[in-house]
């Protein structure tokens, strides 16, 4: 009897000494694999590309994740008495992120941001991008890598559930030069983070810039109003001044003595009158103190009424603060919401815009061999 008792012992031991190991060495086949990690279908693009909405739980957060545009579809977060929102614009289903919208949730590129003219000159040769938001290009141009279905794999990590979505832009879309071979992961940690982590590489020097695009409320969904009461803290005491295309002017000025400046946490629509010019409001390039290219903080955001906070580090040298000004009322997102003026802000990490074109911003152009990498973290919590 006790031979037998202990046969069984060892063969459970042996058993639970197997699965444990498989749980450390293997790769997340299944999403059974992965604890917190959920997958549904989220509906079929135009040309009948199947998407899929991953989501993601743990501690107190929740986010879901499209496959399509490999975008942000929610944030659920608690408020300060526990009461649970999203914190995110966007839609209820597919059909609103594949219309007409200004990039809510979405990972943008292959550049981020603005080229001027839509024009650059690479090893000798110039190339023509799309202008998408004359006279300029904006996010990658008309098909961006928020516009393309991205290829999912869940990922077991030690931090926790995590899903990795690759995208291989071939050599010559949307006139962009060289084979770019992109992966994004966002993993959701025990400590209230979304973390995301890109990397890049390519097989022809290109210019490259990825961002995440999410429009933040922490005042949830329920929420009519706009983010214009939001503190905001930034850790930039520079920024890059624009023309009235928002293109860079190539000064990197101190924000000391400006609107623009959020060194010490500032309601966002204490000085946002002074931001004249159409249609007025934030939509900076700030270059952020910290220049190690380590993880830094970056932002923090906190809404007096809800007593959320939302804080971002980034290993990115700038962040794009944009206080939705072209938001006018014509996206009904979720559950029926207007988006008006300032309903939701961005802060985009990002290298600085235009940075071909100056040889004074950091570094933008990833070469064969090298690889691109960025980690960007948003945490939330309450006060
Ligand atoms: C830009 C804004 C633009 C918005 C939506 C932001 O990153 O800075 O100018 O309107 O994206 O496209």
């Amino acid at each position: 009897m006790n031979a037998f008792a202990t046969g069984v012992g060892r063969a459970h031991a042996a058993l639970f000494g197997w699965l444990a190991l498989m749980a450390i060495v293997a790769p997340a086949s299944a999403l059974g694999d992965v604890s917190g990690l959920s997958k549904m279908d989220f509906g079929k693009t135009k040309d009948g590309q199947a998407v899929e909405l991953y989501t993601l739980k743990n501690g107190k957060i929740t986010v879901k994740i499209a496959t399509y545009g490999a975008t942000v579809v929610s944030i659920e977060a608690p408020d300060k008495n526990g009461h649970v929102d999203d914190v995110t614009l966007g839609f209820d289903s597919l059909e609103g992120y594949l219309g007409e919208h200004p990039y809510f949730g979405a990972t943008v590129g292959r550049v981020a941001n603005r080229i001027a003219k839509g024009k650059f000159t690479l090893d000798g040769k110039d190339y023509s991008l799309a202008i998408n938001n004359p006279p300029n290009t904006l996010h990658g141009g008309v098909k961006g890598f928020n516009r393309v279905v991205w290829k999912a794999e869940p990922v077991q990590s030690p931090a926790g559930p995590s899903v990795r979505m690759t995208y291989v832009s071939p050599d010559g879309q949307e006139g962009y030069p060289g084979k770019m071979t992109t992966s994004v992961t966002f993993t959701v940690t025990a400590n209230d983070e979304l973390r995301i982590e890109y990397k890049a590489t390519t097989d022809k020097a290109t210019p490259i810039n990825l961002s995440n695009h999410t429009y933040f409320n922490l005042g949830g969904g329920s929420s009519d109003s706009s983010i214009l009461d939001h503190e905001l803290t930034l850790a930039a005491s520079h920024y890059t001044p624009v023309d009235d295309t928002l293109i860079p002017t190539g000064a990197i000025a101190p924000v000391v003595g400006t609107p623009v400046d959020f060194t010490k946490a500032t309601s966002i629509g204490a000085r946002i009158a002074a931001m004249t010019g159409d249609p007025g409001g934030y939509d900076h390039n700030f270059a952020l103190d910290s220049k190690t290219g380590a993880l830094a903080f970056g932002a923090r955001v906190y809404d007096p009424k809800t007593g959320r906070v939302l804080e971002m580090t980034t290993t990115e040298p700038g962040v794009q603060f944009y206080s939705g000004n072209f938001l006018d009322g014509t996206n009904v997102g979720k559950k029926g919401r207007v988006y008006k003026k300032h309903h939701g802000l961005c802060l985009e990490a990002q290298h600085f815009p235009d940075s071909i074109h100056h040889a004074n911003f950091p570094n933008a152009v990833l070469k064969p061999g090298e690889t691109y990498t960025q980690t960007t973290v948003y945490k939330f919590s309450t006060r």
